[in-house]
């Protein structure tokens, strides 16, 4: 669809309606449409049937999809594009956790009150919805699945870049700390059939593990990471880091240093900010602010933790993906 000139077409005006495209990606989501599209093309009449839509605005919806590249059209039959078929469930890669995540009603609630993070450096998310973040996910467990649903299909998409950049051979055990249900601590293992492995999240996180069919292997442990964490060669943490403010940053890692002699290794996953960051992190960066006060850093903000926390980084490795591997030691 080629956009006319017009004075609502300029670039500003662009960005400012850009806010509709995840409201129309939700509202494919959470119809049906997108599942009802998996096995291929419907008619206007038979999507408006099977997810009870209404005639008149169905086909608008879908021209504005059309319009952003999620769905085209032929002979009054509508199908997916290959990035529309992400909002797929099942799909691989698929985005549709997180769609349904950022389309949510506290998820809204906080970007929409972003001003006060920038006024006060705290959690937007906290002020908006009257608690801080991982409170909420403890006592709302719908929001909590599809967390941790995302995290789990977040993980996939790069959990086994990690057994290919570091080599865990000269380890015997590892525990992965806030590893949410298992899915990068499985690849590693399974990656590495001699070494054992502990999953460390809250409890009720680690109670819906994916782990069952290596279970030789593993240890599940309920627990909070600001009290203890369990000992083990190597300690991985991905993506808790930038979950959170320096100085409750600085008290995971010197919780961790209390688990860790001369030899334990910490491995730090995270997105690692630099000068020629794409906008991506940049989102990520905010997001973390948003929800939980928390940030993306770059390698000299990570080695300040670190220091702060009584902590060497030895390395940074990167992946063939965002995130990189910050390994410390005592
Ligand atoms: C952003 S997620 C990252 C999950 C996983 N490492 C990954 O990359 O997919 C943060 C994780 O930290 C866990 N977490 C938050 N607070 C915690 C605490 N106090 N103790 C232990 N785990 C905690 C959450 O349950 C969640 O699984």
């Amino acid at each position: 669809m080629q956009d006319q000139p017009s004075p609502f077409n300029n670039e500003i005006m662009k960005l400012v309606t850009s806010f509709a495209h995840l409201q129309v990606m939700s509202a494919i989501v959470e119809t049906g449409i997108s599942e009802q599209l998996k096995d291929g093309p419907a008619s206007l009449q038979e999507l408006s049937e099977c997810c009870n839509l209404d005639a008149g605005v169905l086909p608008r919806v879908l021209r504005y999809a059309s319009g952003i590249n999620l769905i085209t059209s032929n002979n009054d039959r509508y199908q997916l594009t290959k990035s529309g078929r992400l909002l797929i469930k099942d799909e691989p890669d698929s985005i549709y956790d997180i769609i349904v995540l950022m389309g949510s009603e506290p998820w809204q609630k906080a970007w929409n009150n972003l001003s006060h993070s920038l006024q006060t450096g705290e959690s937007a998310f906290e002020d908006a919805v009257g608690m801080p973040f991982f409170e909420y996910t403890k006592k709302h467990t719908k929001h909590a699945d599809i967390f941790d649903d995302w995290m789990t299909v977040e993980s996939q998409m790069t959990a086994d870049l990690i057994p290919e950049v570091y080599d865990f051979s000269d380890c015997e055990s590892i525990c992965d700390i806030g590893g949410s249900r298992g899915i990068l601590l499985k690849s590693i293992l399974q990656s590495n059939p001699d070494l054992q492995g502990i999953l460390f999240d809250k409890a009720e996180v680690v109670e819906n593990h994916e782990l069952n069919d290596i279970k030789r292997q593993v240890d599940i442990r309920g627990g909070d990471f600001f009290e203890s964490v369990p000992r083990a060669d190597v300690l991985i943490m991905k993506h808790i880091i930038h979950d959170w403010k320096d100085e409750q940053a600085v008290q995971i890692l010197q919780t961790c240093k209390e688990s860790m002699d001369d030899d334990t290794r910490l491995l730090l996953i995270e997105r690692v900010l630099d000068e020629d960051t794409g906008m991506s992190p940049l989102f990520f960066d905010l997001h973390m602010q948003v929800m939980n006060a928390g940030k993306e850093r770059t390698a000299d903000e990570f080695e300040a933790l670190l220091q702060e926390a009584g902590l060497s980084l030895n390395q940074i490795i990167p992946t063939d993906s965002p995130v990189m591997v910050l390994e410390a030691s005592l």
